[in-house]
């Protein structure tokens, strides 16, 4: 129940709307309420005319009033429900937008960690049942529910006004109807937690199926996904049985409890009326107020099976948003005014995410002439004379455990050209990953421009680098949406001519809508020298002053590549530039080589250097220069 009110707290933004639906609700039950008086004023002025004690056609004109009355007082339950329908309509899709908007947000806000040890599709399948769940019990509660409770707060009232043991009998009913049913809840939230499990695992794999299909048919394995995808369900089954059997025996109780309860009711108002405390007209009033205060203890385990569903949404809802989140992300967020985050709280919500602005930004006053996103934090001035990145003794570890690059130091000079060298899985890539700030070093500390690069705003520190990563992660959308994505606003001639770098624009325009071309989800239509290349090109028009190449043109012919080096190498000019390649020819003419073995830097020197120096290098690049492929494949530098 808590966080339920937890979640009309955190979107208090609705409360006009909660208003209004609690006016139709009220206004609903009040006209509903008149109804019954009036059938029994009815039924005492027909009994009245049937004895003699009133004259026929006084007693007509008296019924045809009253039936008058009912009917108006039925077209406004009509109307004031359906406007309190449509507010309760409107209000849970403003719901569903808050609460999915603000978990986007959060996601956003979520350390690369995180994502890690996530799968997307289980994240949108919760995302999903949660918010579904919450919206649909608040609509119901608002369209329905919210009238009924108030009716049988009036029942109870009224009913003690006539005959005390009535409302006895009716407030007994309501805490033991709810007694048992959260006796039921506890376990039939328990096995509802263990199918959304399931069904949560089978949704993550769909989706991975889905977006990877090529493999699954390469490798024929469809009918394996498709019997694990129904072996899940299948075995929410089972759970349903046991769920369905322990619901519907308890519901059996509770009617039952129901039943008796009502029975002694409609004994005492039968009873007394006979015996002559009640006359005909209250009777049938009486009758039918028990009966409105029946409707509600009668759906109540409806409402409390959409309650449960709602309240295990919350749960798992709430269980995301209170994931911590980046702080230097957060600080990052909240000292960007005009973002697209802000249509969550564009009707005045706060955000409930740590509004630490400007919290790493206390690193310098603002100098011109360093590249900086506009409106963020104070610029970072860089320090004179210091190496635009340097990593200072790091360690680092993805999960607990091994650690992945140990006690790694190097540093680069401004215009300087490094190149990482090493083994598969040595940690190059992990490196970048350091530099970026998508993982803080264990030990040690990354540097950028002078300064330890958890002081420096991400927005910032990630400005100030281009990066082109080892799988070219594109988006589905246009080659030009792709190309333009870190600078949406750039000019038609910006996103060419990068392109034109890249070696793209031939090939771009060879498709029938060129730069409009629809490349598919993950850019699949394409070729994977084709999106590198797009990769590249949308790293070129960011036009950072640090540029990470991790293997960017590893999918390119030697033909294509050497065009798009030729590219990059105007584009390094004057930059500072970290490449990692795997084929030696591309980083010749660098000006300095760090070879890593184990995640431990091996040798540090210029090309030439290295060349004779024996080391992984110079082994390899025997083997790549002497052209023997099959040496290559058995060559084992670690050993
Ligand atoms: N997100 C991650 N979570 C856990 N471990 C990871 C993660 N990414 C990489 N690793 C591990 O870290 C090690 C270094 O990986 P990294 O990607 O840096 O290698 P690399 O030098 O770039 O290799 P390659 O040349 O094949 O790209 C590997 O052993 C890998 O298993
Ligand atoms: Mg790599």
């Amino acid at each position: 129940m808590s966080s339920l009110l937890r979640i009309v707290r955190f979107t208090r933004a609705l409360a006009p709307l909660y208003t209004a639906i609690i006016v139709c609700s009220v206004l609903t039950a009040v006209a509903g309420l008149a109804v019954p008086f009036l059938i029994g004023h009815a039924t005492d002025t027909v009994a009245g005319a049937v004895n003699g004690q009133t004259a026929t056609g006084t007693a007509v004109r008296t019924v045809l009033l009253i039936a008058g009355a009912v009917l108006l007082a039925e077209l406004a339950v009509t109307v004031i429900s359906n406007v309190g329908g449509w507010f309760g309509d409107v209000m849970s899709n403003r719901m569903r937008t808050i609460l999915s908007v603000r978990y986007y947000d959060k996601l956003l806000h979520l350390p690369q960690r995180w994502f890690d040890g996530e799968i997307t599709g289980t994240i949108v399948a919760r995302l999903n049942r949660s918010i579904t769940e919450i919206t649909n019990f608040t609509k119901m509660m608002s369209n329905s529910f919210a009238s009924m409770l108030i009716t049988t707060v009036a029942v109870l009232a009224i009913s003690a006004w006539y005959a005390w043991p009535l409302t006895v009998l009716l407030l007994i009913v309501f805490p033991v109807y709810v007694w048992l049913t959260s006796l039921t809840s506890v376990k039939w939230q328990r096995l509802e937690g263990r199918k959304n499990e399931q069904i949560d695992i089978a949704s993550g794999r769909f989706a991975e199926v889905v977006g990877q299909i090529r493999v699954v048919k390469s490798f024929v394995r469809e009918r394996g996904e498709l019997a694990d995808f129904s072996h899940r369900f299948r075995s929410t089954d089972a759970t349903t049985r046991e769920q369905s059997t322990h619901w519907h025996r308890m519901d059996v109780i509770r009617r039952a409890f129901l039943n008796l309860i009502f029975f002694g009711i409609y004994a005492i108002i039968f009873v007394r009326t006979v015996q002559g405390a009640f006359s005909l007209g209250e009777m049938v009033l009486l009758v039918q107020l028990m009966a409105m205060a029946k409707a509600p203890v009668e759906s109540m385990s409806w409402v409390i099976d959409s309650a449960q569903r709602a309240i295990a949404g919350s749960k798992d809802y709430f269980r995301v948003m209170e994931t911590p989140v980046d702080p230097r992300t957060a600080a990052m967020m909240a000292a960007r005014p005009a973002d697209a985050r802000d249509a969550g709280h564009a009707d005045g919500t706060a955000g409930e995410l740590p509004a630490s602005a400007g919290e790493g930004a206390a690193v310098a006053a603002p100098t011109a002439g360093t590249a900086v996103v506009p409106g963020a934090a104070p610029a970072v001035a860089a320090v004179p004379g210091a190496p635009v990145i340097a990593f200072r003794e790091v360690s680092f570890a993805y999960e607990d455990g091994e650690d992945v690059l140990h006690g790694i130091d190097f540093q680069v000079d401004r215009g300087e050209k490094i190149a990482l060298v090493g083994e598969s899985g040595g940690g190059k890539s992990t490196i970048v990953n350091l530099l970026l700030g998508l993982y803080e070093p264990r030990r040690g500390a990354v540097e950028v421009a002078g300064h330890p690069s958890a002081e420096v705003p991400l927005d910032q520190l990630r400005a100030r680098i281009g990066v082109v990563f080892q799988d070219a992660s594109l988006f589905s959308g246009t080659i030009r949406e792709n190309i333009a994505y870190g600078r949406p606003e750039a000019s038609e001639e910006e996103v060419v001519a990068a392109a034109r770098r890249a070696n793209a624009d031939a090939f771009i325009l060879r498709f029938p809508d060129g730069y409009q071309q629809v490349i598919g989800e993950r850019g699949l239509k394409l070729s994977g020298g084709q999106r590198q290349r797009i990769a590249v090109a949308r790293a070129i028009l960011k036009d950072a002053p640090v540029l990470v190449l991790d293997e960017a043109t590893s999918a390119l012919d030697t033909k294509a590549e050497i065009q798009v080096q030729k590219g990059l190498d105007q584009l390094m000019a004057g930059r500072t530039s970290l490449i990692i390649a795997h084929r030696l020819s591309t980083i010749a003419e660098v000006d300095r080589i760090i070879t890593l073995r184990d995640g431990n830097i091996d040798e540090i020197g210029s090309p030439a250097e290295l060349a004779t120096s024996g080391g992984i290098y110079a082994q390899l690049l025997a083997l790549q220069s002497s052209g023997d492929s099959r040496k290559l494949a058995k060559f084992d530098i670690t050993g």
